[in-house]
């Protein structure tokens, strides 16, 4: 792990608009910089920088937040590469914290692993640098100068060691050598694996080199026309995409990734202009590789030559792609062809059309293969089977829905009969699954708080308050304080007098008197942090509580600070003054925001309440909601006289 003063220093030092400026070109604009967003194809600028707050927001994807939100969002580093990059680009030496003896051992291992294949990565360039008949090819098959530099490409020597002999005069050890796989090794004698082929290098998204792919310049030969270092302990092949590093931010901005085969599917197409494309290098696609494209987008399009290989290949990453949540469109190429040969010959517009044309997604697409089940009654069972159970797969039930209408339509098949034959698909996978006994229970679908629904009436509201908390949580002002209570009869009792408060008190108070909890997990988060920092009494620097924050946290919080034009927070110390000001707006605002959270939650029980009526005591929930109801009737009342 880094030390916590490493990562102290790493903020302390790290200015965002340096590190962004390594990545896109920003120009000073008053108190900000602006720049084309990465993230998106915009003509005009909209990608902001705040050198005061040390914050960024793009407001044409919505993204922002602090210098380590930016590295995450645009070279898709997880937090470690993000400070291990700000530490390497600041010359700030990373301290870990006391690690196991094996730990140590292992991350040197893997360093050395990554050394050498980086030396190696300078040896193969160097070496095809001065080959003119391997840069002849590469010009032959249509790469510039550029794309080849981009991907890094190189040639090993056509000889039996070369490279082992270079490589061990630098000191590089036999076993680590082995280990890359760069050498084998026999009784008495040193091999190039790669020896006579054009290299590719693989990089990890971070851009580090894990392994090899080696291509043969003379196909008459008979041994195999690619191969690939072996896996290990930096190189996991089913992690891997080829591509990734050279792609990742296209993918990001297009949202959309295009899957092909091969090594030089990847390049040409970058050589074409076409730049949002991964391989997954002859090997059928994992799980793992879908999480990676996962990170990037949700949409993918697998691009694939027609013959049978691709087909079955394709068919089998469907589900998986379906399975984890991503879309999934399909563009076979013409007999012979694949996207290499196809943007070769008919280049970047006509290439783009035809995927945009040819593209199906799964159902079509698997109609289409199966076009003979027209005359079969058999088959055309067996396809429908096939393509409900690929529906099950897809966990947002509502898209579920749309597709089983959509197939209802093109085969003309009675609706309530496909779910119903839908249902039992998904009653056998359920029953498969769950160990567990029901109990007659009714079963909440409990929907995923990963596509949180940002619309929703109470995320404004629980937004809201941490905006209050954000800009005057502070700040201590007179609120007319209302209390709402219950005689012993159930009658609503109103109480109200002034008091003098401090903002983020009587937020906290009014919350927890009510039981109110945040619903959304990184509004919770901000709200502890927030009211844990003003209960310490220090003063709160907003570039600190930022920083301290996990990076979606981050974003939430300086989206909420760049977003308000309202207040023109733009000058956070000179706040206090204007305060004074809308002092009562804002005990206004405090309490209505809390009135309306409590009306939302009250509707929230009472609905709850209803759906529970027919297995618990009838007439205890009555009352139940009978009372919630006249709560909510004086709360509305309060409202409406506050608005
Ligand atoms: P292809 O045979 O389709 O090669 O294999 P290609 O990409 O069209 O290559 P060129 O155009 O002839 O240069 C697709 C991918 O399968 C893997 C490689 O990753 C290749 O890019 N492959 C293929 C191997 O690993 N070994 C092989 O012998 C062949
Ligand atoms: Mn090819």
């Amino acid at each position: 792990m880094i030390s916590k003063d490493t990562i102290d220093k790493v903020f302390e030092f790290s200015r965002v608009e340096e590190v962004i400026s390594d990545f896109i070109a920003l120009k000073k604009t008053g108190a900000n910089f602006k720049g084309l967003s990465p993230f998106t194809n915009e003509k005009t600028p909209s990608f902001i920088v705040s050198p005061s707050k040390q914050i960024w927001k793009d407001f044409s994807s919505g993204k922002g937040g602090n210098v380590i939100a930016f590295l995450m969002e645009h070279e898709q580093f997880n937090y470690p590469e993000s400070i291990r990059y700000l530490a390497n680009k600041y010359n700030i030496e990373i301290i870990e914290t006391a690690e196991s003896a094996e730990n140590i051992e292992e991350r040197n291992e893997r360093e050395s692993l990554f050394i050498i294949n980086s030396y190696a990565l300078s040896y193969f360039e160097e070496i095809y640098s001065k080959n003119d008949i391997i840069k002849k090819y590469l010009i032959n098959r249509g790469l510039s100068k550029s794309t080849i530099q981009n991907f890094s490409l190189g040639y090993s020597h056509d000889s039996q060691n070369e490279f082992y002999k270079s490589a061990s005069n630098k000191g590089y050890s036999d076993n680590f050598l082995e280990e890359t796989g760069l050498i084998l090794s026999t009784a008495d004698k040193k091999i190039d694996r790669f020896r006579g082929r054009i290299i590719f290098p693989i990089k990890s998204i971070a851009g580090r080199i894990v392994g090899f792919g080696g291509r043969i310049v003379d196909s008459t030969k008979k041994i195999a026309k690619y191969i690939n270092s072996p896996e290990s302990k930096i190189y996991n092949k089913s992690k891997t995409l080829y591509g990734i590093y050279e792609s990742k931010q296209f993918i990001v901005r297009d949202d959309v990734c295009l899957l092909v085969e091969g090594y030089m599917d990847v390049i040409q197409l970058h050589e074409h202009g076409i730049k949002n494309v991964l391989a997954s290098s002859g090997t059928s696609l994992t799980k793992d590789q879908i999480i990676l494209i996962k990170r990037l987008t949700s949409n993918i399009i697998i691009l694939f030559d027609g013959d049978q290989a691709g087909l079955s290949a394709s068919l089998r990453s469907i589900d998986m792609i379906l399975e984890e949540g991503l879309n999934v469109k399909i563009c076979s190429f013409p007999d012979g062809e694949d996207p290499d040969s196809f943007v070769k010959k008919n280049k970047k517009d006509f290439m783009l059309d035809y995927v945009e044309k040819e593209s199906k997604d799964f159902i079509d697409f698997k109609l289409d293969i199966n076009s003979d089940f027209h005359n079969d009654e058999d088959k055309k069972v067996a396809l429908i089977k096939n393509i409900l159970k690929s529906i099950s797969l897809i966990p947002d039930s509502l898209k579920q829905e749309i597709y089983i209408k959509k197939l209802s339509s093109i085969l003309k098949i009675d609706e309530a009969s496909l779910f119903r034959s839908f249902a039992s698909i998904e009653n056998s996978k359920s029953l498969k699954k769950s160990s567990r006994k029901l109990y007659g229970k009714k079963i909440v679908k409990v929907q995923s708080s990963k596509n949180e629904n940002t619309s929703s009436y109470i995320y404004q509201l629980e937004r809201q308050i941490i905006s209050i908390l954000l800009k005057y949580g502070a700040e201590e002002i007179l609120f007319e304080d209302t209390r709402l209570s219950k005689d012993e009869n159930g009658k609503v009792l109103e109480t109200k007098k002034e008091i003098r408060s401090k903002v983020f008190e009587k937020i906290y108070l009014d919350l927890q008197q009510d039981e109110i909890e945040f619903t959304h997990s990184p509004f919770k988060d901000i709200f502890n942090k927030l009211i844990n920092g003003f209960n310490n009494g220090t003063t709160l620097s907003i570039e600190n509580f930022i920083n301290d924050l996990d990076s979606s946290s981050s974003k939430i919080v300086s989206d909420i600070l760049i977003n308000d034009e309202k207040y023109q927070l733009h000058d956070w110390e000179r706040k206090n003054i204007y305060v004074k000001k809308i002092g009562s707006e804002l005990s206004q605002l405090v309490n209505e925001t809390i009135l309306n959270m409590r009306r939302f939650l009250i509707d929230k029980k009472i609905i709850e309440l209803q759906g529970f009526q027919k297995e618990d005591n009838k007439k205890d929930i009555l009352e139940q909601v009978m009372s919630y109801y006249k709560l909510k009737k004086v709360l509305s009342a309060k409202l409406n006289r506050v608005v």
